[in-house]
Parts: structure tokens; sequence; C-alpha cells
């Protein structure tokens, strides 16, 4: 099975400069919701096509590696884009066609479908029921032939009908070939319609869609926030079925790749997106965002922003930090507010709990890493990187000037600049020495 996808449109009703289907929910553009969907129905990499159009490198650079991709120059319709797609199809195999913008359309759905087209149909269309069949396409079935009726085609009467075009199905390859040759543009809108090309299938078929919530489609931004809000509910009643407590669902936003282990809490207002999982029993939140990262058992996070980063066991973070790309925390490690963490390894045990920078560091174990240390990497021309041994205590407002090692349980004076190594065991001072003036200040208020 062959699969492509639709995804040149504009979306002119989401009054967007981005095309539609990079548009997210949940963190997760919309593109990348139905491609996660093929691929959880059996379909690999290699065969699923997208076709691109409108800022075709916006979509392009959110499809995973591997999957094949056309450009459609002009959109002259959802005929027309499968044309372009069918020049990088050149097997028999069946061909599933999908909107972009049908995001929460389930595996198991389009599995279903496949397990269809085991018959041999040329053509089979997925139709829902709707109360309000809008702007969907009118589907028809007279004497076997199937026939699809857009809204701004039909008639008054055709209008009445409530089973509806959900835009996926499943063709046999050659009928498609040579379907899409006779489609023509006279029509409403003027464009090559993929619906036309299923009136001319001799042996056809409806599966008509048990819960249309699955295919809505999305197309402007009021249906964009239902969407969300119907994939919110989804993702975190299964969250809680799986045991983990979420104070308050309405306000806590989980992106549909996420692993969150047993009894872990999640405060309000928190929202973990990506490719993230969460250990069991974590506390997250309030006020948190966490993207694309690894938190182990036993980490608590509160108030802070945690990008791309490795939180093992133990630790815990905020309020109010952040720890960008390439923060790597060990065990037991604590890092406490304003404190911003940046492509480094954080010791088993170490602390930098106030008002910190550490970027392009590599810090040992048990490290005290004191309030106000900064790790100045940056040059104005080229990041270097701070090494700081086990043990090492880090006197309050130092900075760090990199590149520098600081050995193994040494300790800095408060207020340092550190522009030379510093070997273990050793006390680094890098300030200028105090002076006291005895009765300077006496003698001057008496105008002596
Ligand atoms: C389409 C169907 C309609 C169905 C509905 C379901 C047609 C003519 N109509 O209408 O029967 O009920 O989907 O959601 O197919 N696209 C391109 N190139 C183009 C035009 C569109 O790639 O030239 C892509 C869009 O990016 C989008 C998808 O095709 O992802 C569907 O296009 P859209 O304009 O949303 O079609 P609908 O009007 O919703
Ligand atoms: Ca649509």
């Amino acid at each position: 099975m062959k699969a492509i996808v639709l995804a040149a449109g504009l979306g002119k009703r989401m009054k967007s400069s981005l095309p539609k289907v990079v548009h997210k929910i949940l963190g997760k553009p919309m593109v990348n919701w139905v491609i996660s969907s093929i691929f959880e129905a059996g379909i690999k990499t290699e065969d699923i096509t997208v076709v691109t159009g409108y800022r075709a490198e916006l979509v392009e650079e959110l499809l995973p590696e591997g999957i094949k991709n056309v450009r459609q120059q002009e959109q002259l319709g959802t005929g027309h884009a499968t044309i372009q797609a069918m020049e990088t199809i050149n097997s028999d195999d069946q061909i599933l066609v999908i909107p972009g913008d049908v995001p929460f359309i389930e595996p198991e759905t389009l599995k279903m479908l496949v397990r269809e087209s085991a018959e041999g149909f040329e053509a089979i269309v997925l139709t829902m029921k709707l109360d309000n069949p809008a702007e969907y396409g009118r589907v028809i079935e007279q004497n076997g032939r199937i026939r699809i009726i857009e809204a701004k085609d039909a008639s008054p009467e055709e209008k009445e009908i409530n089973e509806v075009n959900t835009g996926i199905y499943i063709f046999d390859s050659q009928f498609l070939r040579d379907a899409l040759k006779k489609l023509s543009p006279n029509n409403a809108q003027g464009e090559y319609y993929l619906t036309d090309v299923v009136q001319f299938a001799k042996k056809a078929k409806r599966v008509i869609l048990n819960d249309p919530q699955e295919s809505l489609g999305i197309n402007d931004r009021v249906q964009l926030s239902k969407a969300q809000r119907v994939a919110q509910q989804r993702i975190n009643h299964k969250h809680m079925l799986n045991g983990v407590t979420i104070i308050d669902p309405e306000n806590t936003y989980i992106g549909p790749d996420v692993i969150i282990g047993k009894d872990t809490i999640i405060e309000p207002m928190t929202f973990i997106y990506g490719n993230t999982t969460v250990g069991e029993r974590c506390n997250i939140g309030p006020f948190t965002r966490v993207f694309d990262s690894t938190i182990q058992n036993d980490v608590t996070i509160v108030r802070s922003e945690i990008d791309r980063a490795m939180v093992h066991a133990h630790c815990s973070i905020g309020p109010f930090s952040r720890l960008r790309p390439g923060a790597v925390l060990l065990e037991e490690v604590k890092i406490g507010n304003f404190v911003e963490v940046k492509k480094s390894t954080i010791g088993k045990g170490s602390k930098a709990q106030h008002l910190s920078y550490i970027g392009d560091s590599e810090v040992g174990e048990n490290v005290n890493v004191g309030a106000g240390t900064i790790t100045c990497n940056y040059d104005g021309k080229k990041k270097h990187r701070t090494v700081i041994g086990d043990g090492a205590f880090i006197g309050s407002n130092t900075a760090l000037v990199a590149p520098v090692n600081i050995g193994k349980e040494t300790v800095i004076g408060a207020g340092s600049v550190i522009t030379e190594d510093v070997p273990d065991y050793s006390l680094g001072l890098g300030r200028a020495k105090q002076v006291n003036k005895v009765d300077r200040y006496r003698k001057s208020e008496k105008g002596e």
C-alpha cells in the first residue's frame, strides 16, 4: 500500500501566511498527526508521498526522513495535486489518498480501509454522516456508481444529503492513473477535483465512519481550537486512566507522543510537548513547559522551561529555571531559581540554586555553584568550555572565563573572575584585595 498526503493548499480560511498543515495542535503540526497515523496503520516511510506547494519548504522541513515529496507548483485542486504525486509511484500497489488537514484520523480506521481494499475495488471512499454537512462534498450512490458533489456545485436537493466525503480514499493505482486523465476543471471552483474520479469506478464502495470526530477537516481557526480541545480531552483522559494525576485537565496541554509514568502529578498550566518522556512519581508544574525532553523518575519541576534536555532521577528544578538544548542533569541535581543551563552536563548531587548561567560546561559530582556564578562561554566569536571537577565549591558571583578548568575539591573565592585553570585541592581567588582606610570617613566628615 502506498499513501499520498495532500498538503499543497494555502488554506484560505485560516487567514494565515503559513500553510494550513503546519499549524499545530498540542505542539504537533497537523501534517505530522496525519503522517503518524499512516505509519501506525503499517504503511512504510518510503511508501508515503506528500504533495507540497504553498510555501512548500515550511511543510517539507517537518517531514520525517525518508518520506517522498513532490511539489505542486500551482494549486489547481486535489485531483491536480494527486496527479503530481502519481509521478513518484510506479508500482501497481493500491493507493491511500488522504488530506493533510484531518489530524485525528485513527490508524485503526486506515487499517480497516486497507482490509476492505483486499477485495479489489477500484475506489473506496470513506464517508461520514453529519447533522450539518456544511461545506463537505455530498456522496451519492446510484446504480452501483458513487458520485461526490462538492457543496459549491450541489443543487438545493443535493445539499440535503447528509452523507459526506471525508477526503480519504483507497484507489487501485491503474484505475486512478486512467481516471485522473479524464478530469476537467469544469466546476464552480475551476479546479481539478479528485472527487470526480470516483464516478468512473465500476467497482466502488462507500465505507461509513462511525465517529465523525475522527475526520473533521480543519479549515479555520475556530475549527482548530475546537479540534485542540477534543484532542486535549482525549489525551488527558488516557493519561489519567493510566495512573497520572492531572489536577486541572482543562488547563493542562499534553502532546500526542508524550509518555508519562504512573503516580506522576501534573499541576495546572503545564505544557508537555514533542517527544517527551516523563517518569513515575514526578511532580510537574504549575506553569511549566517541557519540549522534546526526557525526565526520569521522582523529578520535581516547578514554574520552569525545559527544552531538549535530559533530567535523571531525583532531580529538582525551579521555580523559574530554564534548561536549554543539551542540558543533562545526572541524578539528584538541584537547579534553582533563575538558573539557566545550556549544552552542559551537571554531575550527580550538584547544585546551582540561584541566579546562574551554566553554558558549554562539564560540572562534576557534588559541586556547589554559588549564587550568581556565570560561565563566560562566549568571547564574541566562539564558544568555549568550562570544566569543573568533583566536589568544587564555587563562591557566589564568580565569573568563570572559558576556556577554563577548575580542579576537583577546589574553592573559588566569592566575587572572583577566574581566567586561569585552578589545580585540584586549591583555593582560587581572582579579585582585588580589600583595602580598609581606617577613620577615612570620620575625618572627611569633620572637613579635615
Ligand atoms: C475536500 C473534498 C471534499 C471533502 C473534504 C473533506 C475535493 C474537491 N473536495 O474539500 O469533497 O468533503 O475535502 O475534508 O477534493 N490541496 C492540495 N492542492 C490543491 C488543493 C488542495 O494539495 O490544489 C490539499 C490541501 O492542502 C488540503 C487537502 O488537499 O490538505 C484538501 O483540500 P481542501 O481545500 O481543504 O478541500 P475541501 O474544500 O476541504
Ligand atoms: Ca479541507
